[in-house]
């Protein structure tokens, strides 16, 4: 993959994905090879994640998730922890207003834990009120997020509410997921030829399509979105059944 081949009227005959979901890697290899900070990497992944929220209005998916931040990242040093924090934070003042414009509504994913600053959550809370009746399509940011956290919160909630051991089934689980009206990904995309899941959405991509794309985050445009839609348009999706 990594041409721009793939437009948007080659997508309109086939399915086009209800929920797509991303993992964002390679910035800090992509700022490596031009000698700058892994900070740079990030920033220019500023310009990536917005072509690619176009390119999901393009093609009309109402539902995107990207991610952010891991419930893992807080190991990585301290300054680039603080760099991505104040990043998400400036992210939305600088664009939370031509999102609001075009229709997008922007939710969080993730812990609201001690260790995000309360500035970071006020500018989350913001973007949320700000948005929360656009319907064009939500982009979810998982921030402060895991996989197998959302899980043991879903859990959590439904012993704090004592839910008999006979009704906790995948129903209920799901119920108490962070947001439990998000339909499941249909399409995962991975950048940076990593091929691994890396505890991003666990319960929800038990039969999503993976698709993983050498191009390095900073290097993500919507034609690479559109290629992995037209991927996505070539498989057959059984759900563990035949056809
Ligand atoms: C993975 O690349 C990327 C991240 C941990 C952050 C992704 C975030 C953005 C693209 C911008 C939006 C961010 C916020 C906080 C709003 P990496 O650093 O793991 O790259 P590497 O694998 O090459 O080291």
């Amino acid at each position: 993959m990594g041409g721009h081949t793939v437009a948007v009227s080659d997508l309109t005959g086939g399915p086009i994905p209800t929920h797509v979901a991303c993992v964002m890697d390679g910035n800090g290899r992509w700022a490596a090879r031009r000698g700058l900070a892994r900070t740079e990497g990030h920033a220019a992944g500023e310009a990536a994640l917005l072509d690619a929220v176009e390119g999901a209005l393009d093609l009309g998916i109402p539902w995107i998730t990207m991610y952010a931040f891991s419930t893992e990242n807080w190991r990585r040093p301290a300054d680039e922890v603080r760099y991505l924090m104040g990043f998400n934070e400036s992210l939305l003042v600088r664009r939370r207003d031509e999102l609001h414009q075009k229709g997008v509504r922007i939710r969080f994913a993730g812990r609201r834990d001690w260790r995000v600053p309360k500035r970071v959550l006020r500018r989350m809370d913001e973007s949320m009120e700000l948005t929360a009746g656009n319907r064009r399509t939500t982009l979810t940011m998982a921030f402060n997020y895991g996989g197998r956290a959302e899980i043991v919160d879903a859990v959590r909630s439904l012993v704090a509410d004592g839910v008999a051991p006979d009704k906790v089934n995948e129903k209920s689980i799901r119920s108490r997921l962070y947001y439990p009206d998000q339909p499941d990904p249909d399409l995962v995309i991975r950048t940076s030829g990593e091929h691994r899941i890396s505890n991003f959405l666990l319960w929800q991509l038990a039969y999503s399509e993976l698709v993983f794309d050498d191009v390095l985050w900073p290097d993500f445009r919507r034609g690479h979105l559109f290629e992995a839609v037209r991927d996505f348009q070539r498989r057959q999706r059984r759900y563990g059944g035949v056809t």
